[in-house]
């Protein structure tokens, strides 16, 4: 971001108070109240996390310690017992919720599906029976695979009330991408559909995973269970795969859930970071239940009357926490959506939430910009006036973004909960309570009561107000990750060795840059580590290198981001060929198409630029600023007398 954008948006003196009527029925009613609370949090954080682990949820038994903290590791309601599932579903069941929506789903093309709390805690039931038919048993992992339907959400809640493991990969990831998340987390079962449709068109899910397991890739997948879903014509591979609607005939409803200890395995769930290896982020039962739970209630500001949506996919962290365990956990209604913007249909968002009458609404920044470009006499020709609250997720929102939400969406009365957090921190960290917190257009506010946040230096020392730095995590929290699968070290040296400050304090390294304004208010920039944010979704440029160099002709290859309009981030890659090959239009092609199978559709570079060298140090390293400022055609300033050959740098800049 360049200065004159972190002035700007550091001289923003917009203000926008909670509604008052809004404040009067919220969870958190005022600014004092939110401050008291975020004091009592700040001064004994045990405590506060214990008084509301015991009011909130359903233990089957209590914890003896709240926190253990042998720091990077951290141990929350030690030996208590306790099953997400159930606290989702069951305990529900015995009040007037048993009949409420517990999830609305609305698919394509133009299927749609609501499940009651007795409904969902039935197929959740025989799914759990199901996967034990298979043999899963608790502490196995088993990977989901799945479009946007309710039996992805069912597999999960399944998973969770036999004490499996889930993995839940994206949907959109390729067959490869597949095959190394399920043989790095060794899952013995894998549910999946026949398809699912995206934009417009039936995409197939089972063909990636024939491929993922072709020829015993992956061995400990014994079994395949397939969700039928588009109809599409498919392979079953016999003694493997069987299909949900076969296996769930006569099948017990009755499976009840099974007491885990608070530091079970919950799930797993792979991200990007700067290596070419996506990490497995680690979580577990009981602090995530509570962490999820607390910050869907307070941020999302739940009533009983609530048709609450979120936007995401639930492949992603965001799907898991805020559409499935934190909405039901909470009792709340929880719509799920199967399509995605898109031109031909360019009403679609606007017409979900004039069909089921949203109340709160919870999207991308990318997915706003997507619709302020397609006009406001879309969103103008619908009736939105059920809407009572926003949020947005996933990239910094810029300002001009957020009045358009604002104003079009909100009809200038929804307060806006701009929500600061990452896959690794389980739950939202930084974020506007909405009948409290004042909110400015491009910041996500203040910390979640509980969570103590700061911005500082590369020695890991607090920043003066207003300059920026690294945002960091001081205290550890019930929703935090517990490590990274199979690898404990690298969560050491990633997250809580990269600053130390002299105090030697253990503070949590998130990876993204920040200010802090005068009112103490948090102004997130984005990723300060080799990680670029394409949609809101999260690559790690080596990941994307990796993948290219595997393609034959390509010798070298440098990712960076180059600003976006809708996307906010573009991926251009900077590639050398081997001796025997000539750039061409068909191999920038070919080299795109490459990426999309080894990664996915998401991380198809918007660009290729063939180059016979890349800019690098005396000592080997790819000046990665260089080139982003090539990519984004700016000026090329700063220091460049660490460059090696400084002839490559004008080549680039004649050739770009
Ligand atoms: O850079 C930050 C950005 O998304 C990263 C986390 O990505 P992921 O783990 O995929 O989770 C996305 C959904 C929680 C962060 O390191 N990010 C997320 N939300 C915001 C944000 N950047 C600025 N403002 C936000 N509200």
């Amino acid at each position: 971001m360049s200065q004159d954008t972190i002035e700007s948006i550091l001289q923003e003196k917009r203000l926008f108070q909670p509604p008052a009527e809004f404040s009067q029925k919220a969870h958190i009613k005022s600014l004092e109240e939110y401050q008291a609370l975020y004091d009592k949090a700040k001064a004994d954080p045990e405590a506060f996390w214990a008084k509301l682990a015991d009011r909130e949820l359903d233990w089957f038994q209590k914890w003896d310690t709240v926190l253990d903290w042998q720091p990077p590791f951290a141990k929350w309601f030690v030996n208590g017992k306790i099953n997400i599932s159930y606290n989702c579903l069951d305990r529900h069941l015995t009040t007037w919720r048993k009949n409420k929506a517990a999830l609305i789903w609305e698919g394509e093309p133009g299927d749609s599906r609501t499940l009651t709390y007795a409904q969902l805690h039935r197929e959740v039931c025989q799914m759990a029976n199901v996967i034990k038919q298979l043999g899963v048993q608790k502490g196995d992992r088993v990977g989901i695979y799945m479009p946007m339907i309710p039996e992805a959400a069912i597999a999960m809640l399944a998973c969770a009330r036999i004490g499996a493991v889930h993995s839940v990969v994206f949907g959109g990831f390729s067959a490869e991408a597949l095959h190394d998340r399920l043989n790095d987390g060794k899952a013995k079962l894998l549910i999946t559909a026949d398809g699912g449709f995206r934009k417009d068109t039936a995409v197939g899910l089972k063909t990636q995973v024939d491929k993922a397991l072709a020829n015993n890739a992956v061995p400990t997948v014994a079994n395949v269970l397939v969700v039928e879903r588009t109809k599409q014509k498919i392979h079953m591979e016999p003694g493997r795969d069987h299909w949900w609607h076969d296996l769930q005939k006569g099948v017990s409803a009755n499976c009840p859930a099974e007491p885990m200890d608070s530091e079970d395995m919950l799930f797993i769930l792979y991200t990007s970071g700067s290596t070419g290896k996506p990490k497995g982020v680690v979580h577990t039962t009981g602090g995530y239940n509570l962490y999820t739970h607390m910050t869907t209630k307070w941020i999302f500001d739940l009533q009983d009357t609530d048709v609450y949506w979120c936007t995401a996919d639930v492949g992603w962290i965001t799907g898991h926490s805020y559409i499935v365990y934190g909405p039901l956990s909470n009792g709340a209604t929880t719509l799920m959506y199967e399509g995605a913007p898109r031109n031909s249909n360019p009403g679609c968002f606007w017409d979900v939430i004039e069909k089921y009458g949203v109340t709160v609404f919870y999207t991308a920044p990318t997915a706003i910009r997507t619709f302020m470009k397609m006009g406001e006499h879309f969103p103008k020709a619908r009736d939105l006036s059920s809407l009572r609250l926003l949020g947005t997720v996933g990239e910094p929102i810029n300002p001009e973004a957020w009045m358009w939400y604002y104003r079009i969406i909100g009809n200038s009365n929804c307060p806006i909960v701009d929500t600061w957090w990452q896959t690794e921190t389980g739950g939202i960290m930084i974020t506007a309570l909405p009948g409290a917190i004042p909110t400015k257009p491009g910041s996500a506010t203040l910390p979640f009561p509980g969570i103590v946040v700061d911005v500082v230096d590369q020695d890991g020392e607090p920043v003066t107000n207003e300059s920026g730095g690294y945002l960091v995590v001081k205290h550890p929290w019930p929703g935090m990750m517990r490590t990274l699968y199979n690898d404990p070290e690298r969560f050491r040296r990633t997250y809580w060795e990269y600053l130390r400050p002299k105090n030697g304090e253990f503070v949590y390294f998130a990876g993204d840059g920040a200010h802090k304004d005068k009112d103490g208010y948090f102004w997130v920039m984005g990723r300060v580590d080799d990680v670029i944010n394409v949609a809101g979704h999260r690559l790690g440029t080596m990941e994307v290198e990796s993948a290219l160099v595997s393609h034959p002709a390509v010798a070298e290859a440098a990712v960076v981001g180059k600003p976006d309009e809708i996307k906010g981030e573009e991926i251009v890659a900077f590639v050398t060929l081997e001796n025997t090959q000539q750039p061409s239009d068909e191999l920038a092609k070919e080299l795109k198409q490459h990426v999309v199978k080894e990664i996915g559709a998401i991380a198809r570079p918007g660009e290729i630029r063939f180059t016979e060298a890349l800019p690098k140090t005396r000592s080997g390293k790819i000046m990665r600023r260089l080139l982003r400022s090539l990519a984004a055609g700016q000026e090329v300033t700063g220091d460049t007398s660490t460059l090696e050959d400084r002839a490559v740098l004008d080549k680039l800049r004649g050739g770009a």
